[in-house]
Order: structure tokens, then sequence, then C-alpha cells
């Protein structure tokens, strides 16, 4: 029971690498507080985690709304009376090329992948630093270090979480400690809407572990990020990708 006693918020987690981890934070005894917008795959989880004996509760809006993101942070004091782990993995993709990108969609792909958690950030740390310890997760992306064509706004988006996350382990230590976790290919509905198995399997032939990552993959790293386990990493972008190289 690495997280007994912990609450944990986890964005963007009715599905994909963030279910996985609100699921695995809750089997390691941490109260989860479960976000997105699609309220039947909220219930789910949460039931399965109710199911598995644990306790989370789930809190449904869109994460490029700055009052939802300050709804989840006041909610959870609420409810469990305070913040100790913080998973920022709400995100969303964008496939236009640079010149097509409206602004609008710009704006909201950084809304979404960007400031929601700059915004979770601001209110979870005070409460973090008052306690004197904390923790914040942030999910990069192998696209946080390279380019391709056609992903401008998803990729800058993720370059900018990366600064984000360095500049978070910087401006909130010691109390806090932050670090980014970078994936490479895991198998989600993400995945899925960019091409499904050809897209996957462009990816496995482009590493060395020859296999797509799983949802669990990531959140077992969340776990070691979000505990003492990992106490003098911080500021760090860790790539958990099979060695990906496109
Ligand atoms: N899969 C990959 O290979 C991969 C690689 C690198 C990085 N990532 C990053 O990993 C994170 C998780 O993605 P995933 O692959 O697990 O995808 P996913 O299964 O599609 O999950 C995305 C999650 O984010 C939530 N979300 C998306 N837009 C939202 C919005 N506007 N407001 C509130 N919640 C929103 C979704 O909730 P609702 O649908 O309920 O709104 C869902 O819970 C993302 O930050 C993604 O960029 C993924």
């Amino acid at each position: 029971m690495r997280l007994q006693d912990k609450v944990a918020i986890v964005t963007g987690s009715t599905s994909g690498m963030g279910r996985a981890t609100a699921v695995l934070f809750a089997k390691e005894g941490a109260k989860v507080v479960v976000t997105g917008r699609n309220e039947a795959r909220a219930k789910e989880v949460v039931d399965q985690i109710r199911a598995d004996g644990g306790e989370a509760m789930y809190l449904l809006g869109d994460a490029a709304d700055m009052d939802f993101c300050a709804s989840i942070v006041e909610k959870t004091v609420e409810a469990y009376g305070t913040v100790d782990v913080l998973v920022n993995n709400a995100g969303m993709l964008s496939m236009s090329p640079l010149a097509e990108v409206s602004m609008d969609e710009w704006d909201n792909v950084f809304r979404v992948n960007v400031d929601s958690a700059l915004r979770l950030c601001q209110l979870c740390a005070p409460i973090m630093k008052q306690k004197g310890k904390g923790v914040i997760v942030n999910v990069a992306s192998v696209a946080s270090f390279a380019a391709h064509h056609g992903f401008a706004a998803y990729i800058s988006s993720k370059h900018a979480m990366a600064g984000l996350s360095k500049s978070m382990a910087w401006e909130l230590g010691p109390e806090i400690r932050v670090n980014a976790i970078a994936p490479g290919a895991i198998h989600t509905a993400m995945v899925d809407s960019i091409g499904g198995v050809p897209a996957l399997q462009f990816m496995v032939d482009n590493c060395p572990v020859k296999r797509v990552g799983q949802p669990e993959d990531i959140a077992k790293v969340a776990l070691f990020l979000a505990t003492d386990d990992s106490s003098f990493i911080d500021g760090q972008i860790i790539k958990v990708d099979g060695g990906f190289e496109a």
C-alpha cells in the first residue's frame, strides 16, 4: 500500500493511461479523484475501484475550462480534506498541418494539454507546500522531444509541457517534486484515433522492445514517481517508450 492515506487527482482518467493510473493508485491505498467529460466511463472507473475495495469519486468537465480545473481542487479538498498527488494526464490530439491549424484549435489544444496542468498546479501547490510534501506527475510525450509532419499544435503543447514540468520543479521544490512521463506508443483510444493497427505497427517496428506499450506500463511509472521510491528524481522528463526512435 504505497499510497496509503494519500489523496490523488488524476486528470483524464476516464480512459487509457489515466484510467490505469487511477486504478493502480487506488489499489495502493490512495483516495482517487477521476476526471473527464464522459460520465459513463467515469462511473465505470469509480465502480471498478470501489469493487476492488478502493475509494474514488469522479468530477465531470472540460479541462479547457479553468473554472472546472479550480472546482476539481475545491471538491477534492471538500471530499477528502487535502491533495497529496496530482497527475496532469488529460490530453487531446490535433492533427492539423501548421498551415491549416486555426487559432481556436491551437488555443484549445494548449488549454487542455498545458493550461489545465498549470492551473491545477497553481491551486494544489499551496496545499502541498503547507503540508511540507507533495508530488506532481505530468504526462508529456515523446512528442516533447521531436517533431513530425502534421501535429504542430500537439507537438508544441507537449514541448511546452516539458518546459512547464521543469519550471514547476524549480519553483515548487523542495517540498514538491515534479516530474513528467513521456510515453511512446501506448495502446489507448488516442492511438487508435490516428490509425489503429498500422500506426501501432510503425511504432513497434521502431522500438527495440518490439511491442506497443499498455496503459499499465505508464501507471507503474506514475506510481514510482508518486512515491518516495523516486525521492531523488526531480524535474525530469522520463521517456517510457520501449526505446522508440522515429
Ligand atoms: N497513447 C499514446 O501513445 C500517448 C503517447 C504520448 C502521450 N500521450 C498522452 O497521454 C495522455 C493520456 O492519453 P491516452 O493515450 O491515455 O488517451 P485517451 O485514452 O484518449 O485518454 C485521454 C483522457 O483525457 C481526457 N480528456 C481529453 N480531452 C479532455 C478535455 N477537453 N477535458 C477533460 N478531459 C479530457 C479523456 O476524458 P473524456 O474522454 O472523458 O473527456 C480521457 O480520460 C494524454 O496527455 C496524451 O497526450 C499518449
